[in-house]
């Protein structure tokens, strides 16, 4: 197809309706319609409107898919195919455990097979394009959404956005029918709103954005993703979608991009209530000068645009480019062909939900469960009488959110797995309490069930509702109710064993003292019932580790590994007493750090050894430790190496994790760890925003966690 050709024979009504995206409701061929004097009216939309537009928001099935797509042919002068775009962020029918469980696993070669299956899925339900990877760094675990990224850390960020869009995209998109492309978001900085209150304002430094921030969405960038999307936040006061110093200047003419670039649901209009456009055609005008192409689920383009450029206000140029974008993803996902590309109700049946699917996922789920303590009690032996007790303990909601096409009834439960394994005759459940309320009866029934067992297993949690979009809370401990269970449990006297489902690192108060064992199993997925029962019994030995510290309480937040020094460090040798940068209350460090994670054996980290104490610009460093199994069963370590500068023109972080690497050790088994090291990974952003590393000392740290390392230093000549 030629494109430009195409481009001339649309008039300039038809390249505007290109941009607008909206949800299957508003398309003759969807099985569920809107009515035409429904949302259609409220928002100023038309028939012609529809007819002309470029994409669909949430197809999903291959029927539904197929018929929209006819149906819009049919109908469209030119013949231009939709694009069928949806969120598939950690599985489609088969859920994944959510990606900040995913990062804890370390192992992108399983994140990258996530994101292939849940393609694959996506894809014969006639998807083309996800909206994910979502790879906005956080901090801040109030805000709900840490559950859809992989944490605090922007190398491992990066890694992990790769991984996604690498799973997700393959490498011939064009050819590979069982491929999606994929949509980097929330571009830029959505991760850190203040007070971990959704869509709030964000304000940081530029330094801070292109440090910590930015460069995970540049790694998706790197790896080819398609699409960008924008953020709903401000970012220096300017809304992000309206923002064209981020899109413009920063996406598209210093990283080169040259995909299509989508606005967040409704992020357009956004811009009247953010208070920089007075009404829709100043909103529309901002956002696509600013660099948005298509506008998700409002009308201010297909509305305004139109008179914006008759007007002067727009250039007819910037549509021009826009719509030109689309068509080119059109073409090159193969849509002018065959507009209907892996949609296939047949292969539905045989690909969705297949075992292979649901071993991947039960693996992943498997590897991304943290053990965060363990007094002696787990694994638990077969032979012992468990009472399994709490919301969770026989509660299906244990996907998490965005997993829409995911069923509840299809996930294997914390009872199914716990009985399958140790047999229902081993096993007494009561649910003790709903997750926020709970009955007397409820209560007293727990009491009867765990007085007749020999352990305790509570099963915890927040809700799927509790965290996700627009789900930030100034609480994040366990509901009272839940404390409360605790509470009554822990009056008996048996060993406790916690497992957490949840999407954000919580306040532990009220369960970690409490308990004997605690497993941080997130939001599993389909197959999270199995996992934890397989590593409370001991089948899988625990390997996932933090990718986001643990508050000691909410007061510390945000608290994370890689921050700066002060002028007063609490642990100076020469520190005083009180004039030092400390809470009086609680310690400075988090609860659990980044990188943290227990296992049933144990790794002794000896001999940190680098090959040369200095680095010259072009030469390169040897970092190897040695890591052995000094426990009695088999284990899985990610052994992690962080840098410091130790001066820098600007502050540097006490720690910056810069690899690691995942191995598997058996009993007694000792292995020699490699590591490179060069100038590159030593850059860093100086105050006139220049990207290069500082001549001097440096200190590498190797350990199991962001805490506990070895030390050595070299020094970097230039
Ligand atoms: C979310 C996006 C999502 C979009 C489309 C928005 O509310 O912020 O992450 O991709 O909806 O569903």
């Amino acid at each position: 197809m030629n494109l430009r050709q195409l481009l001339n024979d649309m008039t300039l009504d038809e390249k505007k309706d290109q941009l607008i995206q909206l949800a299957t409701l508003f398309y003759a061929g969807a099985e569920t319609q809107g009515e035409i004097t429904g949302p259609m009216e409220d928002m100023g939309i038309t028939e012609e409107m529809i007819q002309n537009s470029g994409s669909v928001l949430g197809a999903s099935g291959a029927k539904e898919v197929t018929n929209i797509q006819k149906v819009h042919l049919e109908n469209n002068r030119l013949g231009i195919p939709l694009l069928m775009m949806a969120d598939i962020v950690h599985g489609f029918k088969t859920i994944f455990p959510v990606p900040l469980a995913i990062g804890c696993s370390w192992d992108e070669k399983l994140a990258e097979r996530s994101a292939e299956i849940a393609a694959k899925e996506a894809a014969v339900s006639g998807v083309h394009v996800t909206f994910a990877p979502m790879v906005d760094l956080v901090r801040d675990p109030r805000w709900g959404r840490v559950m859809e990224t992989t944490g605090e850390d922007p190398y491992l960020n990066s890694v992990f956005a790769k991984a996604f869009v690498r799973g997700f995209q393959g490498n011939d998109l064009t050819n590979d029918k069982n491929k999606v492309a994929a949509c980097v978001k929330h571009f830029a900085a959505y991760g850190a709103p203040e007070g971990g209150r959704d869509y709030n304002t964000v304000n940081m430094s530029e330094r801070e954005l292109r440090e910590n921030y930015l460069p995970a969405y540049k790694a998706a960038l790197d790896e080819g993703c398609e699409m960008v999307m924008t953020a709903f936040n401000t970012v220096d006061g300017v809304p992000a979608t309206g923002n064209k110093k981020l899109m413009r200047d920063l996406l598209r003419e210093e990283w080169g991009f040259d995909g299509v670039m989508i606005s967040d649901w409704g992020a357009v209009k956004e811009l009247i209530p953010h208070g920089v456009a007075g009404d829709e055609s100043e909103a529309a005008r901002k956002a696509i000068n600013a660099g948005v192409d298509i506008e998700m689920m409002t009308a201010c383009y297909v509305k305004n645009l139109k008179e914006l450029v008759d007007s002067g206000a727009v250039k007819e140029e910037l549509i021009d480019e826009a719509v030109l974008r689309i068509l080119e993803l059109k073409q090159k996902l193969g849509l002018f062909e065959n507009p209907y590309r892996g949609a296939d109700e047949q292969l539905e049946k045989e690909v969705i939900m297949s075992t292979e699917h649901r071993e991947a996922a039960y693996e992943l789920a498997a590897k991304s469960c943290v053990l965060l303590k363990n007094e002696e009690i787990l694994p638990l032996q077969k032979d012992k009488k468990i009472a399994l007790i709490g919301p969770f303990a026989n509660n299906g909601d244990i996907l998490g959110q965005w997993s829409w096409q995911g069923s509840k009834e299809d996930a294997v439960k914390i009872y199914d797995g716990i009985a399958q394994k140790a047999g229902a005759d081993n096993v007494f459940m009561a649910q003790g309490s709903d997750i926020e309320s709970a009955t007397e009866d409820q209560f007293s029934e727990a009491v009867k069930v765990a007085n007749d067992a020999d352990v305790i297993v509570l099963a915890l949690g927040e809700k799927s509702e509790m965290s996700g979009e627009a789900g930030s809370r100034s609480n994040i401990c366990l509901p009272d109710v839940q404390l409360k269970l605790i509470e009554e449990m822990k009056k008996l006297n048996k060993p406790i064993v916690s497992v957490l489902i949840n999407g954000r690192p919580l306040d532990l108060h009220g369960v970690y003292e409490e308990s004997d064992g605690l497993l941080e199993a997130w939001f599993p997925g389909t197959e999270g019932g199995r996992a934890i029962a397989d590593l409370l019994y001991g089948d899988v030995n625990p390997s996932g580790r933090l990718t986001m510290s643990f508050p000691y309480n909410v007061g510390q937040v945000p608290v994370y590994y890689n921050h700066y020094n002060t002028g007063r460090p609490k642990d100076a040798p020469d520190a005083q007493e009180r004039y030092v940068s400390q809470y009086l209350d609680v310690p400075n460090e988090p609860l659990f750090p980044f990188g943290f994670g227990l296992s049933y054996t144990k790794y002794q980290y000896n001999d940190l050894t680098l090959s040369k104490d200095y680095l010259a610009a072009d030469d390169e460093i040897k970092v190897s430790v040695k890591v052995k199994n000094v426990g009695s069963i088999k284990g899985e370590e990610v052994v992690q190496l962080y840098v410091r500068d130790l001066v820098g023109e600007v502050v540097r972080p006490l720690k910056e994790l810069k690899a690691y690497q995942k191995i598997e050790l058996n009993p007694g088994e000792e292995q020699e760890i490699f590591f490179t090291l060069t100038e590159e990974q030593l850059r860093y952003y100086h105050e006139d925003l220049s990207f290069e590393s500082d001549a001097g000392k440096f200190n590498v740290f190797v350990g199991p966690n962001s805490q506990e390392c070895l030390e050595q230093s070299f020094e970097l000549r230039k």
